[in-house]
């Protein structure tokens, strides 16, 4: 029988090479959770380290990329992994927002399924608050800022302020992670590469700085993950609480991390402790995470 496709065994072959393939890629068939399948690459390597087939090992990583495609293919297609499959938030986009724009940890992310974490609370809020004017604080490349904007892209309306002081790991004591990104690219470049250049601006100063160039602006949402030490949250709330507007959403990032990074002190916790007995205060206390923390102003 010949279908709209051409001839139907060529179809069904298809299928079968397809079914075939999947099952090279399940190497634990129906392993018990999604974790124990997609760790098989490690397992594979490390069983190769141990058994010292360093030809084997060789020829893996020569192949590496090809399979890796070829999976993603597969996974795209519904044919392996259906609980990578997200039926909200696609995975291709996901995977840009966490691959080009560097999530990290904190934000309780799944890099293997490629899942948001708190990028899909923004997101929502985003989305929810249909807000005219963003306002976002600090990001190494622009995982949080870039899914404010797509938000704002998919509400067709809305524009994110994106300030960061670029601060490099190699020249600034109190970087915070940054890596000096935004001194070194273009940042409209950077966000058209998702399509969202049209709903972001971003500012390289500091947020003082910024502050005081833009003291009439409004904005009904705002995010802050720069500067983490004690004082310099403080600063940011006392910068930016009064460019609030009413009813509109004030988040922080981190608000559990304690201790060090390189020579500045966490701070934003104790921050948290004592502004969120003034205001209408929510914690999102996720395990996989650093913390956010929402205050509403009524
Ligand atoms: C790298 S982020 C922290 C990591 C973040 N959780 C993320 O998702 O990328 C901290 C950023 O804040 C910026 N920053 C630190 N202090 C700042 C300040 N006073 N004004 C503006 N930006 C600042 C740094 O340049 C850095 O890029």
């Amino acid at each position: 029988m010949t279908s709209m496709f051409g001839n139907s065994n060529v179809l069904s072959s298809l299928t079968h090479l397809l079914r075939k393939l999947s099952k090279v890629f399940s190497f634990l068939p129906e392993a018990k959770n999604m974790s124990e399948r997609v760790m098989t690459t490690d397992k594979l390597l490390l069983f190769l380290n141990m058994v010292k087939w360093f030809g084997f090992r060789k020829l893996y990583w020569v192949i590496r990329p090809g399979l890796e495609w070829l999976a993603e293919s597969l996974i795209n297609a519904g044919y392996i992994y259906p609980s990578f499959q997200q039926s909200l938030i696609k995975r291709p986009i996901s995977k840009k927002l966490l691959k080009l724009y560097d999530g990290d940890d904190g934000h309780n992310l799944d890099e293997r399924q490629f899942f948001l974490g708190f990028g899909l609370i923004h997101y929502a809020f985003i989305r929810n608050l249909k807000p005219k004017n963003i306002l976002c604080i600090g990001s190494r490349k622009g995982f949080v800022p870039a899914i404010l904007a797509l938000a704002c892209k998919d509400n067709g309306m809305g524009l994110v302020d994106f300030v960061d002081a670029g601060y490099d790991q190699d020249n600034h004591e109190k970087h915070w992670s940054g890596i000096g990104f935004w001194k070194k690219e273009d940042p409209a470049k950077h966000f058209a590469q998702i399509g969202v250049d049209g709903y972001i601006k971003t500012f390289v100063m500091t947020t003082k700085e910024y502050a005081e160039k833009y003291p009439h602006k409004h904005y009904q949402y705002i995010y802050i993950d720069g500067d983490h030490s004690y004082e310099g949250v403080i600063l940011d709330y006392n910068l930016f609480w009064p460019l609030l507007d009413k009813h509109g959403f004030m988040s922080f990032h981190d608000i559990t991390e304690r201790g060090y990074l390189d020579k500045g002190v966490f701070g934003v916790y104790k921050f948290w402790e004592e502004v969120s007995k003034k205001h209408h205060a929510v914690s999102f206390l996720l395990p996989q995470s650093a913390g956010l923390g929402m205050l509403q102003k009524v």
